[in-house]
């Protein structure tokens, strides 16, 4: 039973990591979590500087999930390389820095600041908003995808996963310009925007009124979503959105995914990734599959 995977030409001993801003930098989990376990670390988001996010109240509870709008707050570059690396390498794990920033020179000081850093992959989140474009996410708009992606790989040294956002019309098209653009994997799905009425202090549940919505509820859409992005690339893909079980990453594997990514679970369910990992290795066995890649797409 082979559980490892090669994702843009970086062999992860199995298909599952954590989703950005979900896990910390791996330092909170790791009391529950033996991250020696996982394929990949992927830390939270960081930026070219420390950013303080959003006003409070910045989370709430929905229906099958719950709603985020942090903002993005992150210790800057600077203190994530000399405190947040150093402690992910003591473990036999990929580590994967999440990029964030409002413009593109900002997206760009990071990947730089990372050349020299022993990190394994990046993962650019381009639900950020955009300064340049009135605020409307970078990842909103295929020209700026393309544009993006190509400015990122001229500088990257290491492989540069575009994480795209569910908040567009038509995800094939965004897939297709982080591909045109030379991007070695894409990841979806961010989280998509929602509103919640807190109908007893009669205003907006988050002080940002609107934030992202994530957990068990947008399941269904982001494995459509997956596998419509499957559909139009070539380049390899990590699959999230709502994944509570194993069962629920083996759906993403089989519409296309060949890396899985757990979220907004970790929160209620810490250790859910190594129950993630078994249930997976259980399921090949079940089914006759030799290695993950033997399932991947596999329902056209
Ligand atoms: C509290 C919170 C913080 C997040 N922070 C980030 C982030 O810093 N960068 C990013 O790309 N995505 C971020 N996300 C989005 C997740 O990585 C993931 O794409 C999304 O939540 C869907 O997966 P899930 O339903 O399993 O949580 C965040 C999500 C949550 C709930």
């Amino acid at each position: 039973m082979d559980m490892r995977v090669n994702i843009a030409g970086v062999e992860w001993k199995n298909p599952v990591t954590v989703a950005s801003g979900t896990f910390g930098s791996g330092e909170e989990f790791s009391d529950f979590v033996d991250l020696n376990k996982l394929g990949a670390v992927t830390t939270k988001g960081v930026a070219n500087v420390p950013w303080s996010g959003n006003p409070t109240p910045r989370v709430a509870e929905v229906y099958g999930g719950m709603m985020n709008a942090i903002g993005l707050q992150n210790p800057g570059i600077e203190l994530f390389c000399e405190r947040d690396i150093p402690f992910l390498k003591k473990y036999d794990t990929k580590i994967i820095v999440n990029v964030c920033g409002h413009a593109p020179e900002e997206y760009l000081a990071v990947v730089e600041r990372l050349a020299d850093e022993p990190i394994d992959m990046m993962e650019i989140n381009i639900s950020c908003p955009n300064v340049n474009a009135g605020f409307l996410a970078f990842g909103q708009d295929a020209g700026h995808v393309e544009k993006l992606t190509a400015q990122i790989k001229k500088i990257a040294k290491q492989p540069v996963i575009m994480k795209l956002t569910p908040n567009v019309t038509d995800i094939t098209e965004i897939a297709k310009a982080a591909e045109a653009g030379g991007a070695d994997a894409i990841s979806l799905i961010n989280t998509l925007t929602g509103m919640k009425i807190d109908i007893n202090r009669k205003t907006f549940a988050l002080a940002n009124k609107t934030g992202g919505v994530s957990g068990p509820i947008v399941h269904p859409i982001a494995v459509r979503m997956v596998y419509q992005a499957a559909q139009a690339v070539k380049i390899p893909i990590i699959g999230m959105g709502g994944i509570q079980s194993a069962e629920d990453a083996i759906e993403f594997l089989l519409a296309g995914a060949s890396a899985v990514s757990v979220g907004t679970a970790n929160f209620y369910h810490p250790n859910i990734t190594e129950e993630v990992v078994d249930g997976i290795r259980a399921y090949m066995e079940k089914n006759g599959f030799d290695k993950v890649s033997d399932m991947v797409g596999i329902v056209k």
